[in-house]
């Protein structure tokens, strides 16, 4: 049987699927392993599990061993997993695409009326105790009908978003580097998004483009009764600039589900109340995190076993024939 490690605890089917097909090394544990251990168990593995965490890169793929084929990253984001250096090494990656488009469309769209409508500020205050009464002016939130939903990003959490949005009534506008698309949404600049946007939801990946794709000169254009919406990728954001436009009220509020330097939440946004903040939840169902799962191990299975790129491969012709496949 091929080996294959897996560096985080997962649901149970998909660690009996995988026990079923190889011999699995688990990091058993919801903790990442540390940098020496993902090396020094990587060792002579035919495949590797890796998380958003794992970095996958030169290093990485020189401490397995070139019997390396295989590197299923259990996540649809990659900027954690180097695909050209994993050509390189003859390894095919591959991510966890469309299983996750919903969830996390959702959760989006939580984190939007929970900002507008001040759900988390409002549980605070009733948690803490605070003496209240029904009151024609009290906690009073905005509404999202009419509003300017602005999408950076169109894939396919981008879609779902605008989508949803637009059930709400609001209007999507969106902003992609792909240029104009075949959708009901209409396309604009990035600055455009900026300025005309009541709520602006970030939904590219993260690359040298977009890392700090949002920073104070951003933040500055944007109106004071605009929201953030971020659950892509926390560097995506500058997070002081970020916390400095909240809390002098430059915009109106903010919610994220990542953190530029994940799990650590820039200190100063603790303090304050018109931003919501989640552990990373985008994809958090326990369906979704099945199916994603599932989707790493019929990569393994494809890669190892059929010697077959799968459909989700980042990078099919780094496909070798393995001596499995060759039977
Ligand atoms: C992803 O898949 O990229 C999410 O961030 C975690 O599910």
């Amino acid at each position: 049987m091929p080996t294959v490690y897996l560096s985080r605890r997962v649901p149970d089917r998909v660690r009996r699927e995988l026990e079923h097909d190889f011999e699995l090394i688990l990091h058993d544990s919801e903790t990442p392993p540390t940098r020496a251990e993902l090396l020094a168990r990587a060792a002579g593995m035919d495949g590797l599990v890796t998380m958003l965490t794992d970095r996958v890169d030169d290093e990485l793929l020189d401490a397995a061993g070139s019997q390396l084929r295989a590197v299923a990253n259990y996540a649809v984001g990659f900027d954690n997993v180097d695909v050209e250096a994993c050509t390189g090494h003859g390894v095919v990656a591959s991510n966890t695409p469309d299983v996750l488009t919903g969830a996390t469309a959702e959760l989006t769209m939580t984190l939007i009326l929970a900002l507008v409508r001040r759900v988390a500020e409002g549980d605070r205050f009733v948690r803490a105790g605070t003496p209240w009464i029904w009151a024609p002016t009290m906690m009073l939130g905005t509404g999202l009908s009419g509003k300017t939903l602005g999408i950076v990003g169109l894939g396919r959490i981008g879609l779902e978003v605008a989508r949803l949005g637009t059930a709400f009534g609001m209007r999507a506008v969106y902003t992609d580097e792909a240029g104009p698309r075949d959708v009901p949404y209409a396309f604009t600049s990035f600055e455009r998004v900026l300025v005309e946007a009541d709520v602006i939801s970030l939904h590219t990946p993260l690359t040298p483009a977009t890392r700090h794709l949002v920073g104070a000169a951003e933040l500055e254009t944007m109106k004071a009764t605009a929201y953030l919406v971020n659950s892509s990728r926390g560097p995506v954001i500058d997070e002081e600039a970020l916390a400095e436009a909240l809390a002098t009220g430059q915009i109106a509020g903010a919610a994220l589900d990542v953190f530029e330097r994940e799990p650590a939440v820039t200190a100063r946004l603790l303090e304050l109340d018109n931003v919501v903040l989640v552990p990373h939840l985008g994809s958090a169902t326990g369906e979704v995190r099945d199916a994603m799962g599932m989707l790493c191990v019929e990569a393994l299975r494809s890669i190892l076993l059929a010697g077959v790129a799968p459909p989700n491969a980042l990078n099919p012709e780094a496909l070798q024939p393995t001596a499995a496949a060759n039977g």
